[in-house]
């Protein structure tokens, strides 16, 4: 296996990037790649060197990049209008289909991005409750609006429930309707919810945060205390939607929230996300259905565009296709299956935590299941491990392998035979 190697070009690009951009990145990840090209559960930078995508765009392209039936669908409507503000066709059918596959999703309004998604679902929320506070779980990430930009992050984690800003530029007076619990633990969020549920408006929840799955009962207890003291429980299903099964992980859990964030997959790899949830609540988007000081208005540009509908909704056809998310869990478990014993073999203190979709390796003998537990992992083996990996031909985000229906036994061995070499390189150095 070759090493991977830069070309003039692709340098001469990198070194433009660091000049006009801050940081010389878009801010999604470093430049020390320029992609040019994917196709299936691969990608290829700019000096042809190939990659096996375990990235998928951050997560959209679950079906791969450049799926025959996606491309298609775009390529008839551009030349017809790329964007119009008014309905289209697609953007009806892309949300009947949605109401139809999602548990909780009585109502939908599209956005753009999945930050805009969380941020409505908030509002929507703190509108029909009439209620400012919202509870999030530490390590919890719902995109980048003021409120949910709190320990996300912290690196120096403080007491519960006091919210800790990840960013420069929040206004102070946004912290104080933060309340943050620990995630998978159920007694401690409970009791937050049940002392606070006078003031709380939402409780917003990563089902399976970052690559932590829910413990048995936690996503039962949230839907039990919540439906109590009723404070509407928000999914934000950005990154689960459509992947862990057609119906998310509503579906995958078996836990129905009041609203959800919906994104990546349902757009096709394009801009589209989308807030669903019970009709009552999803009201407050509709000024002739509640008093006018209640309603929520919510307007967008390019939002339900006929482009990216048409991707998602063709997406959509091909993720009901008999069979898709058998293979994409059938991948996933064969590759689980492989990192383990040859992190087994290797006597690492390391294993892997997840899902068959989506998983990533943590550099510890002990059990993960919150952010805390998380970040006592080895985050700089993680780092060298994941260098060697991009060496070998592996291209994936720091924390997270996104399993594709695309990706191939190639694919697989070659994840394998890196995953060996990398291992190697660590204990040698152990
Ligand atoms: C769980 C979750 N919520 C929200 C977002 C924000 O979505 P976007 O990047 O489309 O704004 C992300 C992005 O990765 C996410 O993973």
């Amino acid at each position: 296996m070759n090493a991977i190697v830069h070309d003039t070009g692709e340098r001469h690009l990198i070194e433009t990037a660091s000049r006009v951009t801050p940081g010389g990145s878009f801010g999604n990840l470093p430049t020390e790649l320029v992609i040019r090209k994917g196709s299936g559960g691969r990608v290829w930078d700019e000096s042809g060197n190939s990659y096996v995508d375990f990235l998928l765009g951050s997560g959209p392209m679950f079906i791969g990049h450049g799926h025959p039936d996606v491309t298609s669908a775009v390529a008839a409507q551009v030349p017809l209008g790329t964007t119009f503000f008014g309905p289209n066709r697609f953007g009806v059918k892309l949300a009947d289909a949605i109401i139809g596959a999602v548990a909780c999703a009585e109502k939908l309004r599209f956005v753009c991005t999945g930050t805009e998604a969380t941020m409505y679902a908030l509002r929507a929320a703190r509108a029909w409750r009439k209620r400012d506070r919202i509870l999030k779980f530490e390590g919890g990430f719902h995109g980048m609006s003021d409120s949910v930009l709190m320990s996300w992050a912290p690196r120096h984690p403080g007491n519960f429930p006091q919210a800790l800003p990840d960013s420069a530029g929040i206004p102070h007076t946004v912290h104080d309707d933060v309340l943050i619990a620990p995630f998978n633990d159920a007694e401690t969020a409970t009791s937050l919810i049940r002392e606070h549920k006078d003031e709380l408006g939402a409780v917003i929840v990563e089902p399976f945060q970052r690559v932590i799955p829910p413990v048995p009962g936690f996503l039962e207890a949230l839907r039990k205390v919540t439906a109590e003291c009723g404070i509407p429980l928000i999914f934000d299903e950005i990154v689960t939607g459509f992947r862990f099964a057609y119906g998310g992980a509503q579906e995958y859990y078996g836990v129905v929230p009041d609203l959800c964030a919906l994104g990546k997959i349902m757009g096709g790899g394009f801009p589209l996300a989308a807030v669903a949830g019970r009709a009552d609540i999803m009201a407050h988007f509709d000024s002739s259905a509640v008093p006018e000081e209640d309603f929520l208005p919510q307007l967008n540009t390019l939002a339900g565009n006929p482009v990216a509908a048409a991707a998602g909704l063709a997406t959509l056809e091909v993720l009901r296709q008999p069979g898709t998310y058998e293979r994409a869990f059938a991948t996933g478990r064969e590759l689980i299956a492989r990192l383990s014993e040859l992190l087994k073999r290797s006597r690492l203190p390391a294993h892997v935590i997840g899902e068959p979709v989506l998983f990533d390796v943590v550099f510890t003998d002990q059990p993960v299941k919150d952010y805390r537990s998380w970040i006592r992992s080895d985050a700089a083996q993680l780092r060298k491990f994941n260098q060697v990996l991009r060496q070998h031909g592996i291209f994936k985000s720091e924390t997270k392998y996104y399993v594709s229906v695309a990706h191939t036994q190639a694919d697989i061995d070659q994840a394998t035979e890196a995953w060996s070499a990398a291992i190697d390189v660590l204990a040698a150095e152990r």
